[in-house]
């Protein structure tokens, strides 16, 4: 039995820059993780089953509408294995929300399969793979915090982000991603990578509110109002030193001193709304020091 996180993926930025003639939108985002994730575990079964569990477990479908079914599907397909395995995921992430939930959980399942199965990943085009399932699996596959380019296939590491402890809220909303990228209105604008690596969350902080916005906060605050009250409850929530949305979100993050005052910001947003997931976490660059928590 193997088990592997599938953790949060955060865009601390997040920029628009041109469109392809298929109708991606091409990106210029700084990408981190954060310690929360889901779980996969897989086992060696003869037929392939997926069993949703946890918090939004009962959120997901089971076949092949949930990522992870769709990617255990396609590496048999380019690996040519017609082996079985029964996968179970424990979904502790909000769906469609802004986190790539759903494309850290077909990374997971791939590199899960990868080892139960015994495949060799240099024989085969897993990047490829991961691009065919989506836009996000890329970044989730690779596992570093990085700058994405291209629809988020162009990937570029950025080094160790500082391990700032964050609080990250959503309001219980699903924004879908095409009709946040469908609302927007602006112009195209530059790519604005770091050419160093912050060291302190200070710095971090420093280049992101430096020309570096998530551009897709507009359009998705224009479908859903409920991403300005996380904002604002967020910031009022007690040293919160900077407070963004997330991907097309509705999830936002903020960015606190110490994990204590983390803990204090999320407890008090839970409480003043208890209909939101709110929880304090970290911010990870390097996914391969996650454990998986096992726990439902
Ligand atoms: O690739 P993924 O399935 O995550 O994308 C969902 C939708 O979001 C796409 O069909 C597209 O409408 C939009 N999208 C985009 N440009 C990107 C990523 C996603 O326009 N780079």
């Amino acid at each position: 039995m193997i088990s592997l996180p599938a953790p949060a993926k955060l865009n601390l930025y997040l920029h628009v820059t041109g469109k392809r003639d298929d109708g991606y939108h091409l990106l210029d985002s700084l990408a981190a993780f954060a310690a929360v994730h889901d779980t996969v575990t897989v086992e060696d079964a003869n037929d392939l089953s997926l069993t949703n569990i946890g918090p939004f477990g009962d959120q997901l479908s089971n076949d092949q509408d949930n990522l992870v079914m769709q990617a255990a599907l396609r590496l048999r397909e380019i690996t040519g294995i017609s082996a079985g395995a029964k996968i179970t995921l424990i979904k502790r992430l909000p769906v469609a929300s802004g986190i790539g939930g759903g494309s850290a959980d077909a990374a997971a399942t791939i590199k899960g399969l990868v080892r139960l199965w015994d495949i060799h990943p240099g024989q085969h085009d897993l990047s490829g793979l991961a691009l065919s399932l989506g836009a996000d699996v890329p970044i989730c596959l690779f596992g570093q915090a990085a700058f994405m380019g291209g629809i988020g296939e162009e990937i570029d590491p950025v080094g160790d982000l500082p391990e700032t402890p964050i609080v990250m809220v959503n309001p219980g909303v699903d924004v879908a991603t095409p009709s946040v990228f469908k609302a927007r209105t602006a112009a195209f604008s530059p790519a604005r990578r770091f050419s160093e690596t912050p060291e302190t969350t200070k710095q971090l902080i420093h280049l992101l509110n430096d020309n570096r916005d998530n551009e897709l906060m507009i359009p998705a605050l224009s479908l859903e109002p409920a991403i300005g009250e996380v904002i604002s409850a967020l910031s009022a929530s007690g040293d919160c030193r900077f407070a963004r949305m997330s991907g097309s979100g509705a999830t936002c993050f903020g960015f606190f001193s110490d994990m204590e005052k983390a803990e204090a910001a999320a407890e008090k947003v839970s409480k003043s709304n208890p209909d939101w997931w709110a929880t304090a976490t970290r911010l990870v660059s390097d996914t391969r020091s996650l454990v998986a928590d096992t726990t439902i």
